[in-house]
């Protein structure tokens, strides 16, 4: 099995990409959606509108990058779920009537596990099985054991708010625009950490689950009685609170599962303060996605799609989920509970 096409519409990006065995992704294309900043969150309808205009383009030019015919591909992996239904629709219905066309077999690949095989896509880093993954996006906070693909036992998660979450509501309560993460990110890179106090949500209790309504609450109160002169302290100390509470969980998960390395992936991991806090706090253990993948991508579904398909993976039918628990991937025999 050769090349796999990727395609990702979960939520406001449109992804396509090839993925080659030995190769790795040799062509890749990502559109963001505008639109939705005016609005301060993806409106679901637009978001399905917009896949629908760009997606069949994108393939062709993919492709044609690639220098590929549809049927030099041996198989088209798009994202199944979790995210918004109406967005994955399209992605999946382009996917399963392409690889009818070609007669080829259609992979359903869910969106996390794509994101968790993401820092596999770079082999210099060396990573290797088994380790431990922290996934942090907009829609998922989770720490899971990954023994290979498909082994996934899930450790802790977020009880409330997601990481991206948080980002992407304080960004809105300081004024800035959307995804909020990374604005949250360059406003904070020029202020204070120090200078209000923030809670860490839940390190002191036992566990791995993480919370994150009551720092936002925090962070909406204080925002309230600040100057905006000083927006740029209130970014900072709240940007180290949510980085020192993963790299707290992070150790700890290290610590329980006594596995050596881990691995960081979804949008939070493109954060620079929360890659440097953990490559201090855990030398040499730490491995993420090329910056370029960690938000929504088609190479980490074209990736996963191709791990999938050796497994003998085919799925013909045109079916989304909204929701999908990773652990529902598979049932692992061989893992402790
Ligand atoms: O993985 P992703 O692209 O989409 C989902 O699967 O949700 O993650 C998007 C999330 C958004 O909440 C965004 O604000 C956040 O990732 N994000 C960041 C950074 N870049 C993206 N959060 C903090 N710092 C960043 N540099
Ligand atoms: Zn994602």
């Amino acid at each position: 099995m050769q090349s796999v096409l990727g395609i990702e519409t979960s939520c406001d990006e449109t992804g396509v990409a090839v993925y080659r065995a030995g190769a790795g992704i040799v062509a890749e294309r990502v559109y963001t959606q505008a639109d939705h900043a005016a609005y301060g969150g993806v409106v679901p309808e637009l978001a399905s509108r917009d896949h629908v205009r760009k997606l069949p383009g994108m393939i062709h030019q993919v492709l044609a990058d690639a220098e590929l015919a549809p049927a030099d591909l041996d198989a088209v992996a798009y994202t199944a779920g979790p995210g918004l239904a109406g967005a994955l629709l399209v992605g999946a219905a382009t996917a399963v009537a392409l690889a009818a066309a070609i007669g080829r077999p259609a992979i359903a690949v869910h969106h996390m596990e794509g994101h968790l095989l993401s820092p596999l896509l770079d082999v210099d880093a060396g990573l290797d099985f088994p380790f431990v993954a922290l996934l942090v996006s907009g829609g998922h906070t989770m720490l899971v054991e990954v023994r290979a693909i498909g082994a996934y036992r899930l450790l802790g998660e977020t009880l409330d708010d997601a990481a991206g979450e948080a980002f992407d509501k304080t960004a809105r309560l300081l004024g800035l625009g959307f995804p909020g993460g990374p604005e949250v990110a360059r406003l904070a890179a020029t202020g204070d950490d120090q200078r209000y106090a923030f809670p860490r949500p839940m390190v002191n209790r036992p566990g791995l689950d993480f919370s994150f309504s009551g720092l936002k609450t925090h962070t909406r109160l204080l925002i309230g009685r600040v100057d905006p002169a000083d927006h740029a302290d209130v970014a900072a100390g709240f940007e180290r609170a949510v980085v020192e509470t993963l790299v707290i969980k992070c150790r700890r998960a290290l610590q329980q599962t006594r596995l050596q390395r881990l691995v960081i992936a979804g949008g939070v991991s493109a954060n620079r303060r929360l890659r440097a806090a953990l490559d201090s706090a855990l030398p040499g253990q730490v491995y993420y996605p090329p910056l370029a993948l960690c938000t929504d991508n088609g190479a980490m579904i074209a990736h996963a799609g191709w791990h999938r398909r050796r497994e003998g993976r085919c799925d013909g039918q045109i079916s989304v989920r909204a929701r999908w628990p990773l652990t529902e991937l598979s049932v692992p025999t061989d893992l402790p509970t």
